[in-house]
């Protein structure tokens, strides 16, 4: 087998890269290591920034986000029980953000890559990458127990944290710059109406973190900080709604509507950036490169600006012949990366409550969030920052 480029990994990153690439006339194969089903049910993030929804529909699968997505304005920020909302659009001149779950998104992409015929190879185990600082590119992997192997131009790693292609580059060539979190987050599913259908609400409360927000207007994703040992049987949906509603105003606890789970886990946190993002003809996007803590919903959109950049990069090499994109694309992506890894490791730290914040920690905390509600300048850059920020902002380029 032998193809242009060959994507590891069909989470967003990959497909959304193999969609923009054949839209260009670029030949790509993806490889995933899990069923399709599989990849569909895992629960994932909930809120696209604007870029990522042009992205969508630069795609061409744009039309079910715009139809089914639910444009939001503002969020709301809860502490002291009290409830502030921050006027999102109004602060950045006109920006949303859209409540569309990423389950969507890879279905959406997923039916794309179906319809135009393109190839995935699901369940392919012991996938391996050679030669990639060459210039022939091999993937090996095992498919129904046959070994396989496709040559390529490029590797474009969008295998998730846990991937293959990031454990593949020798230990001096890659700097990894990691926080661990010490908690986790408890997310719950349930087929109930929002309680904000119009903004997503972040609670700091003394008994932790808590977050209201939704797939549908009958789809409610919820979470509530909780210690990182804890495991899901210890949490009954009753203990879950329970907790969630203290962690709330009075008003919207009330009027939240509760039901049983269809899904909860419980997520680590982590910030972690891994450089470069290139190695030879191996490229790294999304999780494979980074991971963001959820709080500030950043995770997924990330992994849409790697690809627009890694798309463009590639698209000008095959068309203009040049490697001036390929050879600048890990700067251009990391400088995105970092300052979306500054603001979800900022807003995990405002939002928290940390074992070592009693004192000092806390009434600070404390003090951010007044400034945050009562100043147009704090509140703008939360604002600017959580809608997303420009692709080509200031030194990016
Ligand atoms: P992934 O979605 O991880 O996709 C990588 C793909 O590669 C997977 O399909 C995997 O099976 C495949 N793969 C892995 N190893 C191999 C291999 N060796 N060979 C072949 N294929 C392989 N972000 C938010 O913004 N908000 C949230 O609420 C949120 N919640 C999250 C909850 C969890 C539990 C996790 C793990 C992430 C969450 N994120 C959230 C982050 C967001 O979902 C990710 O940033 C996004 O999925 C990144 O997409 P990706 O395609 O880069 O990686
Ligand atoms: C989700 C939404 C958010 O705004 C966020 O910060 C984290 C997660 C979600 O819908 O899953």
């Amino acid at each position: 087998m032998r193809t242009q480029v060959a994507i590891i990994g069909a989470g967003p990153s990959g497909l959304l890269l193999g969609q923009l690439l054949h839209k260009a006339g670029i030949a790509n194969i993806i490889i995933e290591r899990q069923s399709a089903d599989y990849v569909l049910g895992r629960i994932r993030a909930g809120i696209l920034e604007q870029i990522t929804v042009d992205l969508l529909k630069e795609a061409g699968v744009g039309a079910r986000v715009a139809a089914e997505g639910t444009v939001h304005h503002s969020i709301e920020l809860v502490y002291r029980n009290t409830r502030h909302p921050i006027d999102v659009t109004g602060l950045t001149g006109g920006k949303v953000v859209t409540a569309y779950g990423q389950t969507e998104v890879t279905k959406d992409l997923m039916d794309a890559r179906a319809a135009a015929g393109l190839t995935t190879l699901y369940s392919a185990a012991d996938v391996s990458i050679h030669d990639f600082d060459g210039s022939s590119p091999v993937v090996r992997f095992r498919q129904d127990g046959e070994l396989k192997e496709l040559a390529c131009d490029f590797i474009a790693g969008c295998d998730g944290f846990h991937g293959v292609c990031r454990a593949s580059v020798p230990e001096g060539a890659i700097t990894e710059y990691e926080k661990v979190y010490p908690f986790g987050w408890l997310g719950v599913l349930a087929d109930v109406p929002p309680v904000s259908t119009h903004a997503i609400v972040y609670a700091n409360s003394e008994r932790g973190f808590g977050l209201c927000s939704m797939r549908s207007l009958t789809r409610s994703r919820y979470y509530v900080q909780c210690p990182i040992e804890d495991k899901v049987e210890q949490w009954s949906d009753d203990r879950f709604w329970d907790e969630l509603r203290r962690r709330l105003d009075p008003e919207m606890a009330e009027r939240m509507v509760t039901g049983p789970s269809i899904e909860k886990s419980i997520a680590p946190l982590r910030s972690f950036v891994a450089e470069p993002m290139r190695f030879g003809r191996l490229f790294l996007a999304g999780d494979a490169a980074h991971i963001v803590p959820p709080t500030g919903a950043k995770g997924l959109n990330l992994a849409a600006s790697d690809v627009k950049y890694l798309s463009n990069a590639l698209v000008e090499y095959y068309h203009e012949r040049t490697s001036a994109g390929i050879d600048d694309y890990s700067r251009k992506a990391l400088a995105r990366v970092w300052r979306a890894e500054r603001f979800s490791w900022w807003l995990t730290s405002l939002m928290h409550r940390f074992p070592d914040t009693q004192g000092f920690g806390q009434k600070v905390q404390e003090a951010e969030l007044e400034y945050l509600v009562n100043s147009e300048a704090a509140s703008r850059s939360l604002a600017e920052n959580y809608v997303g920020l420009p692709l080509d902002f200031a030194q990016i380029r």
